[in-house]
C-alpha cells in the first residue's frame, strides 16, 4: 500500500490534465464559488472516504470528518461546519454517515483508558450507555459492534437536529432534511438507516425546541 510521497504530486498532475482535457474551464468555473446540496459529517477513516463513494464532483459535497463522524455541541469544529453549511451554503441534506468496522467506535467498546481519546470516546460510550439494554442483548460481539456503528449514526443524526439553525432552517424553507448512512466496508455499499427526520424532529422538541421564538415564527409568515 505504501507509496512515495512525490506520486501524489505526480498523481496531481495527471489529475489536472485529465480534468482540463473534459473540460478547458473546469478550474476556473471551480475557482468561482461553491453551491453544494449536501453536507456530508463522516469518519477520519482512511478508508470511508467521502465524495469518491458517492460519486460526487468538486463542489458537490461540503464535508467534516472526525473520529467516528462525532456531532457535539461543545466541539467548535462541527458546529461551525453545520452552522456554516446551514445558514450560508443552504445545504438542502445533512449525511451522517458512519462505517462498519470503525476504529473509534470498536474503542469506545473497549473498557480502557486511552488518554487524550477519553473525551472524545465518551460521546460513543454515551451512546452504549443510551442503548445499553439493545446492546448487551446482541450476544455475537460483531454484531453487537455493527449495531453500535448504526446507533452512534442515529444519535448523531439527533444531534445535528437538535442545533437551532438547522432547526430554523427547516421550520422557514423545509429544508435541509438529516439523514444517517452506514458505509459498509465489506461491499462498498451505503446503507441508508432511514431515520424519519420530520418525526425525530417532533420527538426532540419536547425538550430542544429552540424555536419557539417569535422571530422565527414571524419569518416563516413573511
Ligand atoms: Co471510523
Amino acid at each position: 500500500m505504501s507509496q512515495s510521497y512525490e506520486v501524489i504530486f505526480e498523481n496531481n498532475k495527471r489529475w489536472v490534465e485529465s480534468k482540463v482535457s473534459e473540460d478547458p474551464d473546469f478550474f476556473h468555473n471551480l475557482a468561482k464559488t461553491q453551491t453544494p446540496d449536501y453536507l456530508y459529517i463522516g469518519c477520519s477513516d482512511s478508508r470511508a472516504t467521502a465524495e469518491e463513494l458517492m460519486g460526487a464532483k468538486p463542489g458537490e459535497v461540503f464535508v467534516h470528518r472526525n473520529i467516528a463522524n462525532v456531532v457535539n455541541t461543545l466541539d467548535m469544529s462541527s458546529t461551525a461546519v453545520i452552522q456554516y453549511a446551514v445558514e450560508h451554503l443552504k445545504v438542502k441534506h445533512i449525511i451522517v454517515c458512519g462505517h462498519y468496522n470503525c476504529g473509534g467506535v470498536k474503542a469506545a467498546m473497549t473498557p480502557q483508558d486511552l488518554g487524550l481519546l477519553n473525551p472524545w470516546l465518551r460521546n460513543i460510550r454515551d451512546v452504549y450507555r443510551l442503548h445499553q439494554a439493545e446492546l448487551d442483548a446482541i450476544h455475537d460481539e460483531n454484531q453487537r459492534y455493527d449495531r453500535l456503528v448504526e446507533l452512534n449514526v442515529q444519535e448523531q443524526c439527533i444531534n445535528v437536529i437538535k442545533m437551532a439553525c438547522v432547526q430554523e432552517r427547516y421550520i422557514l424553507e423545509e429544508y435541509p432534511v438529516v439523514h444517517g448512512w452506514v458505509f459498509d466496508l465489506r461491499t462498498g455499499k451505503i446503507i441508508d438507516l432511514e431515520i424519519d427526520f420530520e418525526k425525530t424532529l417532533k420527538d426532540i422538541q419536547k425538550i430542544y425546541n429552540l424555536t419557539g421564538s417569535d422571530w422565527v415564527m414571524s419569518r416563516k409568515t413573511d
